[in-house]
């Protein structure tokens, strides 16, 4: 079990820097400017929360690369935590290490630990594959199998080695339904799921991950190939989501972190910068590097 009071946001490396202070009023017009318009975060606590993962010291070598340097943090359930930072800075690397996904990198070479719900995702002793059904995933290109609608939201039950039809019938609707797709589908769930929109197809690699039941959802750039109004239904489906799933998402996009991220981490060169409320983030960072960064002055 977890502990229901997890530690807040580990402090950084080194004194806190002297715009630890800076106020919301302190900030660019620009950056003022792309503060989501009315958006409205309750009240978070990272003492409120309770942990899915928690990544101590963990760090992650390409070879002689160092992509991930001593990352301790948690990232707690039923929320949305968006990693944000420039390209290369580690950000698909830190998600592919929870779900093991670097395994499959041979030259990549993990030490620290990630913990989910408690238990070390790297033991021997755990079941890669049913760690995989826990923790999905959703890449930025929506890669739907060449098979129909339907068959693509059925392939994780079938695999599973589920052959009842009633089952497979229900789950498939039952997916598309949380994925918010069902009416946009329900007549044509035999058609190729490549004939969908971009977005539709994005949505639908949700419902697949949906359909095999996972705790939480990984999502790496989820919008980044969509267009403004199929962003705005695949956003609108991850604040549904987070009320049963736990979900981490990567963005380039910094309203949409702001819009939809209850926590947000900032990441640079592989280092963790900094952590804490979306809200605290966007409006009062604490690092100039952050700040720098989300008002676009670097990056
Ligand atoms: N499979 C791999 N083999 C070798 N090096 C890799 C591999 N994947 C990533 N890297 C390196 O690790 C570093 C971090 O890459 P990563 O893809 O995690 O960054 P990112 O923050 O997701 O960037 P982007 O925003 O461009 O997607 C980069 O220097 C990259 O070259
Ligand atoms: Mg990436």
């Amino acid at each position: 079990m977890t502990d229901s009071h997890s530690p807040p946001a580990p402090p950084l490396d080194g004194p806190p820097s002297a715009t630890a202070e800076r106020s919301a009023t302190d900030l660019t017009p620009e950056f003022r400017r792309g503060a989501p318009d009315g958006a409205t975060h309750e009240a978070l606590d990272f003492n409120q929360e309770t942990t899915c993962f928690e990544l101590r010291n963990l760090n992650l070598h390409y070879g002689r690369e160092h992509a991930l340097r001593d990352i301790t943090m948690t990232i707690p359930h039923r929320r949305i935590t968006a990693f944000i930072g420039p390209s290369g800075c580690g950000k698909s690397s830190l998600l592919r290490c929870l779900n093991r996904m670097n395994d499959l990198i041979d030259i990549a070479r993990l030490t620290g630990d990630v913990r989910l719900d408690g238990q070390s995702i790297y033991d021997k002793s755990v079941d890669v594959p049913e760690l995989r059904r826990r923790v999905g995933m959703v890449f930025q290109k929506p890669n739907p199998f060449p098979k129909s609608i339907y068959e693509n939201v059925a392939y994780g039950l079938r695999i599973q080695g589920i052959r009842r039809r009633s089952v497979i019938d229900e789950t498939v609707e039952r997916s598309l339904r949380k994925a918010a797709l069902w009416d946009e589908v329900k007549d044509r769930l035999k058609s190729p799921a490549v004939e969908l929109s971009g977005g539709q197809q994005q949505r639908l690699i949700i419902a697949r991950a949906i359909a095999i039941e996972p705790e939480v959802i990984l999502l790496d750039e989820p919008c980044s190939a969509l267009d403004p109004i199929a962003t705005a239904k695949v956003e609108e489906l991850m604040m549904e989501l987070k009320q049963h799933y736990t979900l981490v998402i990567v963005t380039h996009n910094m309203q949409q972190a702001a819009r939809v991220g209850d926590y947000c981490a900032f990441m640079y060169m592989g280092e963790l910068i900094e952590y804490d409320t979306a809200e605290t983030m966007f409006q009062r960072p604490g690092k100039q590097q952050t700040e720098d960064y989300i008002t676009g002055r670097f990056g």
